[in-house]
């Protein structure tokens, strides 16, 4: 039945049965990130406005157009966050972490918000599954990430993906290749679309981005970062890529990986899914070595990388099996206490147990019981005695109540 209100566009309910299943997923995500050192952060939902537009670049597309951003009672700006690594980053420099063992390891599941024009995979409200680590700029840290999330993207069984890598080099080096794309941009302004035109000064690399005929032409002859990379930038990457052959992850080089975040500088990478179409990234992330001082704090690198779940969910393409019910216990109306309270200690006893709630009558409950997906259906009789009833083979036996956890666990 409707009513007056809907889910404010853009965001979703998360019902039974992909409830379950992103249930699964959070516990497979801490295992696996648990068994490599990284320890859960939760920051707040909201920060400072100005957190996002320092960190994530007041020149980038989030900042720009898809914030949500509110003055709260005090006047100040706040923004509910469409990302994780701004926060993380305030939270490592707010508690001292830099006093700890680096790299510091930390990972992160929950909402974030950004106002985009929703399609499918593309939402306001979304969920993240994110680690970062921060303090090394070794490329084994790199390198850990990125196979720790090859791992659990294949763990989690997401079919046809694809890791692609780049290189965006330092900022020094960024600086003279932003130049030289500049005056090839200028060169060629002609073929280019009109917003790219006007983002030549600001931000050239998200011409890379461009889906317009004439700047992709333009586009496919420019210089890339990754064929300008020198000395340390360059043993850098070429290190990453050693170390993920060797962990048998294989990648595609992508020169014109451009993620739509400025903090990035080094190592950038995203999965994409060839089934999902339009929003076919699954997962990305990268290095951001100039993030941490950009906040305020000291020099300090860091990696990491964010996955989109409902992007998993529906590249999955299922969404994660009911409920599993082991027991079911049928009783006529007079038996209804017992059979509550038979249920009730089943699941103390760690056993999936369930009964009818609804007052059907006895043609119900084992059509109910049937639904449930049950192994067993205990049926209890007038008089409190108690028929087990194995539900695929419909084989009878008497059960004694007594002991009916210790019999059906
Ligand atoms: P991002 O690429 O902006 O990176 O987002 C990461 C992932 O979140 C994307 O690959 C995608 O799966 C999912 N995602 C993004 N926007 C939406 C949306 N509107 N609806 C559904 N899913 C979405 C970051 O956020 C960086 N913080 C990643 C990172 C961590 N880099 C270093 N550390």
């Amino acid at each position: 039945m409707a009513s007056d209100f809907q889910a404010p566009k853009g965001t979703f309910d998360v019902l039974p049965p992909e409830s379950n299943m992103r249930a699964r997923m959070y516990v497979a995500a801490a295992e696996h990130l648990g068994r490599a050192g990284y320890g859960r952060i939760e920051t707040p939902v909201f920060e400072d406005t100005d957190l996002f537009a320092r960190g994530v670049g007041g020149s980038t597309d989030i900042v720009r157009k898809e914030m949500f951003t509110f003055t709260d009672q005090g006047e100040r700006s706040l923004t509910l966050r469409p990302e994780g690594t701004a926060g993380v980053a305030r939270a490592y420099l707010e508690h001292g972490m830099q006093k700890l063992a680096q790299p510091v390891k930390l990972w992160y599941w929950g909402p974030f918000f950004r106002h985009e024009r929703p399609q499918a995979g593309r939402f306001r409200q979304f969920h993240q599954l994110g680690a970062e680590a921060v303090g090394s700029d070794s490329p084994l840290v790199d390198a850990e990430i990125i196979v720790l999330l090859n791992d659990l993207l294949h763990a989690l069984a997401v079919p046809a993906l694809t890791l692609k890598l780049g290189s965006l080099g330092s900022p020094e080096a960024r600086r003279s290749y932003r130049v030289e794309l500049q005056s090839y941009l200028k060169r060629n302004e002609g073929e280019l679309a009109k917003g790219v035109l006007e983002r030549i000064d600001e931000n050239p690399l998200r011409a890379f981005d461009a889906k317009d005929e004439g700047t992709r032409a333009v586009m496919a002859n420019a210089p890339t970062m990754l064929d300008r990379l020198e000395g340390e930038d360059a043993e850098h990457f070429d290190e990453l890529r050693s170390l993920l052959d060797r962990a048998g992850v294989h990648y595609e080089l992508d020169p014109t990986l451009v993620r739509g975040l400025d903090y990035y500088s080094r190592t950038v990478f995203s999965f994409e899914c060839e089934r999902l179409g339009a929003q076919s990234e699954v997962a990305g992330g990268g290095r951001y070595d100039g993030l941490i001082e950009l906040l305020g704090g000291p020099q300090t690198p860091g990696v990491g990388f964010a996955c989109g779940i409902e992007r998993v969910l529906l590249a999955l393409g299922e969404h994660g099996g009911e409920t599993p019910v082991q027991v079911f216990v049928a009783a006529p109306e007079a038996q209804r206490e017992l059979a509550l309270g038979l249920v009730l200690e089943l699941r103390r006893a760690g056993i999936a147990a369930d009964l009818d709630l609804a007052g059907r009558g006895f043609k119900g409950q084992m059509k109910q019981a049937d639904r449930s997906g049950a192994d067993i259906t205990v049926i209890l009789d007038e008089d409190g005695a108690g028929t087990a009833r194995d539900m695929e083979t419909g084989d009878q036996r008497p059960v004694d109540l007594e002991t009916l956890a210790e019999d059906l666990g």
